[in-house]
């Protein structure tokens, strides 16, 4: 299959009414999102679902995110919207956050993952939103990686995973927030964070009383445990070489390395640091910038392949408000390998 690449930047584009006309005539696009680029297919045919899957190449238990440009779509897909829902679309949409609810009929077993749950959410980017409704159709979209790779943040990024899987790619340059949506299940009670992203855990609490974190966001899940969210239990964003994320003070990861490297190490660290390291060495933002971090995070990741890199040591993120979301990506990247200094 030959894919079209569309640049678009501007939610008037007369080419969203081609990408709409792709995906509503069952085609898979890829799309710009303020999180991460999508890989975005009707979310009312199963078949599109099993398409995106293949494309992937990800399991199909994996449930996808179905991404709306107006609020009256929503109930249609879910069984019904709770007072809590409502108050957090107010307070959120559009925006980066995911709510998952028990779902309608409407919504194919195949976008679910056979869950009776459905995950909804409106973006933020008004082109994204431009496409969900030329295409007259709720769109699921997972991020437009290949499955285990790290999250596409820009065009380039999707090129090189889905160029002749898919109809369509969007090109409308990089991702602002870089990081995917914080994922919040309304179906279990307390709300249950299931995946952390620009809206924190303490900006939900603010609207619902009380959120509760799931324990797979900070660690690898017991044997035979089931993931509340089935994404959590694939390895994920990791790069070719093995990560070791390095806890202590820039002073300890920099003789760390001294003493570990070897040929094909690399450091991920902050911006600057890297004048006073001994190894070749990506940066992902600033220092005591979660925001930043999230932005180049996932790019850094893919970069680090790029050089062939045989060993990387990385920074260790705050991990707390955003910087959880970066924490997150980073501890999975790493296969959950932290040393501390
Ligand atoms: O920012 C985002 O959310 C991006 C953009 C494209 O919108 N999408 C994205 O989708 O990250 P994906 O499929 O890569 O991640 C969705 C995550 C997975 O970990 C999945 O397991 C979880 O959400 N999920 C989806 N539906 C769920 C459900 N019904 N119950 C529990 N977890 C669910
Ligand atoms: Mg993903």
């Amino acid at each position: 299959m030959k894919t079209e690449i569309f640049k678009i930047n501007s939610p008037d584009d007369e080419k969203i009414k081609l990408v709409g006309q792709i995906l509503r005539e069952g085609g898979l696009a890829a799309i710009p999102t303020e999180t991460v680029y999508g890989l975005a297919g009707n979310a009312l045919e199963g078949k599109c679902a099993e398409k995106i899957f293949a494309a992937k190449g990800r399991p199909s238990d994996n449930p996808l995110i179905v991404h709306i440009s107006n609020i009256s779509q929503w109930d249609a897909l879910v069984s019904e919207i709770p007072d809590s829902a409502k108050a957090l679309a107010d307070a959120f949409w559009p925006g980066p956050l995911t709510i998952i609810l028990p779902k309608s009929d409407l919504v194919p077993k195949e976008v679910s993952g056979g869950l009776d749950t459905v995950a909804v959410r409106m973006p933020e980017n008004e082109i994204a939103r431009a496409i969900i409704e030329a295409s007259g159709v709720p769109l699921a979209a997972p991020s437009a990686n290949l499955s285990g790779k790290p999250s596409p943040t820009s065009a380039s990024h999707v090129i090189d995973d889905m160029k002749d899987r898919i109809e369509a790619i969007v090109d409308s340059g990089d991702c602002n927030v870089g990081v995917e949506s914080t994922v919040l299940s309304l179906a279990v009670s307390p709300a249950r964070l299931l995946r952390p992203g620009k809206v924190t855990a303490q900006e939900l609490a603010e609207v619902l009383g009380e959120v509760e974190i799931d324990d797979a966001v900070f660690d690898k899940l017991p044997e035979g445990k089931r993931a509340a969210s089935p994404g959590m239990k694939y390895k994920h964003y990791s790069p070719d070489a093995p990560v070791v994320l390095v806890k202590g003070s820039f002073e300890a990861f920099a003789r760390y390395i001294k003493e570990n490297a070897r040929e094909g190490t690399v450091a991920l660290c902050f911006e600057g640091e890297e004048r006073a390291l001994d190894v070749p060495s990506i940066t992902y933002g600033k220092r005591d910038d979660p925001s930043s971090q999230a932005k180049h995070i996932f790019d850094a990741l893919r970069r680090v392949d790029k050089m062939g890199a045989k060993q990387v040591f990385a920074r260790f993120p705050e991990n707390e408000g955003m910087g959880l979301a970066v924490f997150n990506r980073l501890l999975r990247a790493a296969a959950f390998n932290i040393i501390e200094v």
